[in-house]
């Protein structure tokens, strides 16, 4: 494991009460236009914050591939998702570092909080991105460079720009960036 990488024995810190009441993961999701029937891959999933509430959203149509590279956090995330009655619409796949071995390509495709953990993400991005579909969402939320008050050391975040040049060079487009709420950032983008 990297210094990088999140402490799975942390993972109860991600269900916090404020990560809900200032990411408000159902309507954030739907504001992102993830709609049903969708196929969704989550790649550093955790313990699902995200893949939950995107189970929910894409139905019985769809499916949400949630991925990590460890193995505690995706148990976790199987844990809450047979309580919640949506294992049928999640698939864990527990990666490598740099790659994971997908069934099928993306409508829509989340990396949050995930990408300052890891350690070559250009090579990381581009195996990635071979499973987005034509015309299909990718969408980053990343900790904000110079807000302080919560998240990892500093020197372990990525910058935005940075961020959007690798997007650019790997041919994504309409690439945008807004700020949002819990000192974050949020890039979209579309797979030309
Ligand atoms: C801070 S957590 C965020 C989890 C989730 N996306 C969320 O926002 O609640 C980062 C997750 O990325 C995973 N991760 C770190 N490096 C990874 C890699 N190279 N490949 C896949 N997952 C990775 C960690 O194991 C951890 O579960």
């Amino acid at each position: 494991m990297t210094d990088k990488r999140f402490e799975p024995a942390k993972k109860k810190k991600l269900y916090s009460q404020k990560r809900f009441e200032h990411l408000k993961p159902v309507e954030m999701l739907k504001n992102l236009n993830l709609k049903n029937g969708d196929i969704m891959i989550d790649v550093g999933a955790g313990n699902g914050f995200f893949s939950l509430p995107a189970a929910e959203i894409v139905g019985e149509k769809g499916k949400v591939y949630s991925v990590d590279v460890e193995i505690d956090m995706l148990l976790d995330l199987k844990h809450r998702a047979q309580k919640t009655g949506l294992t049928d619409r999640i698939e864990i796949v527990k990666s490598n570092v740099n790659s994971a071995n997908l069934r099928e390509r993306a409508d829509f495709m989340l990396f949050a909080y995930l990408l300052h953990e890891v350690e070559a993400p250009e090579k990381f991005l581009r195996n990635y991105f071979k499973f987005l579909k034509k015309g299909s969402k990718v969408i980053f939320i990343e900790w904000d460079t110079k807000k302080r008050e919560e998240g990892p050391p500093i020197a372990h975040r990525i910058e935005s720009e940075a961020l959007k040049l690798m997007l650019a060079k790997e041919n994504l487009t309409k690439i945008k960036e807004k700020s949002i709420a819990y000192n974050s950032y949020l890039i979209s983008a579309i797979k030309a």
